[in-house]
């Protein structure tokens, strides 16, 4: 396993941080509990130390189900969780996550979204104080923009910013990540397989799930068409390196800079072992370059006023 800086923190992260999204079962479809279990097993046999969750991941479910999986190793284990944005629910948010993980502190929590309501130096605040009451270790977000990154960064120290990133989808490249790499804070990728467009799941709508899915932008069809020539040569490139699709996805994400690791939702064991094949090796720079350049001209197309599903925290 590859361990990248965390932040300021003075620890490392694996390159893959498991995400357990999928394991609070809403939104997602056909999810067993077992294989989840034995998913974060094999991460944890893996030596991926961090683990991503959130309160919001099944009304914490997830959250559950994580700890119950980590058991007596908690100690190889950093969790990460989330929180919402409302900084008057944040003590009891915090109170029923320690209460569900079975630990007095939890590493790494992050503000999932930024509030519509309450300013960004509310909530922050509001995490800052169960810092001091040592119920957190680091403080992270999610999904801010560079407006609300500045705005963070001036009520505490923020460790960690979780973006949406892959080849396709890629709002950040021009504010968000260059603010991070200056302020020492580590991006943490999530959806880093296109929630498996760059796994080479799906070549029409029709092989999209039911799920979560069916409301990505990504997989939308006029979108999907355009992605498809580019998923080609990302597995073309994969192939000459006797690397899967999947694998040459993670392994371009991980060789930009200031990305710190990718955190990869995995249904089972399976997934997760080939996914590993993605840290440790590069594509040529003229390989990662022009998978960058295409990826681009996608993400151009997209709409990011709303998430990569469509909705809106400010609705
Ligand atoms: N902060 C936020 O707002 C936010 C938002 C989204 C995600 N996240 C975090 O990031 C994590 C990862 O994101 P994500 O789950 O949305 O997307 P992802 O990691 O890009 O995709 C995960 C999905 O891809 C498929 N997959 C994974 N490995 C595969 C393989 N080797 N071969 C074929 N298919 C494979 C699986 O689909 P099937 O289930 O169909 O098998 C899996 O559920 C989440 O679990 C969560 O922790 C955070």
């Amino acid at each position: 396993m590859e361990y990248r800086k965390l932040g300021q923190t003075g620890v490392d992260v694996s390159a893959m941080v498991l995400g357990a999204w999928q394991y609070g079962q809403a939104y997602w479809k056909g999810i067993d509990d077992s294989e989840s279990v034995a998913t974060i097993h094999a991460a944890l046999d893996a030596g991926i130390n961090m683990i991503d969750t959130a309160v919001g991941y099944g009304d914490g479910y997830s959250e559950t189900i994580v700890a119950r999986a980590v058991g007596n190793r908690r100690g190889d284990v950093l969790f990460a969780s989330k929180c919402w944005g409302d900084p008057t629910t944040i003590p009891q948010t915090i109170d029923g996550c320690l209460q569900r993980m079975g630990t007095d502190c939890i590493d790494l929590y992050q503000v999932h979204y930024p509030s519509p309501r309450y300013p960004v130096c509310e909530t922050i605040g509001a995490m800052a104080e169960i810092q001091k009451a040592g119920k957190i270790r680091w403080i992270g977000v999610s999904n801010f923009s560079l407006e609300q990154m500045r705005e963070a960064v001036a009520t505490a120290r923020i460790e960690t910013c979780q973006p949406p990133f892959n080849v396709f989808w890629r709002q950040i490249d021009d504010d968000v990540l260059p603010f991070c790499r200056e302020n020492d804070i580590a991006v943490l990728a999530y959806s880093p397989l296109a929630q498996g467009l760059l796994a080479g799941r799906f070549r029409s709508v029709a092989d999209v799930p039911d799920d979560i899915r069916a409301r990505s932008k990504l997989l939308a069809p006029d979108i999907l068409e355009r992605c498809l020539p580019t998923v080609d040569r990302l597995a073309q490139i994969a192939a000459a390196h006797g690397k899967s699709l999947p694998q040459a996805a993670l392994a371009w994400a991980l060789a930009v800079p200031g990305i710190t690791c990718t955190i990869v939702g995995a249904r089972r064991p399976s997934q997760l072992q080939e996914n590993l094949g993605g840290i440790g090796w590069s594509l040529t720079p003229e390989e990662q370059e022009e998978i960058s350049e295409a990826g681009l001209e996608v993400s151009r197309l997209l709409d990011f006023s709303s998430n990569m599903w469509g909705w809106s925290p400010a609705t």
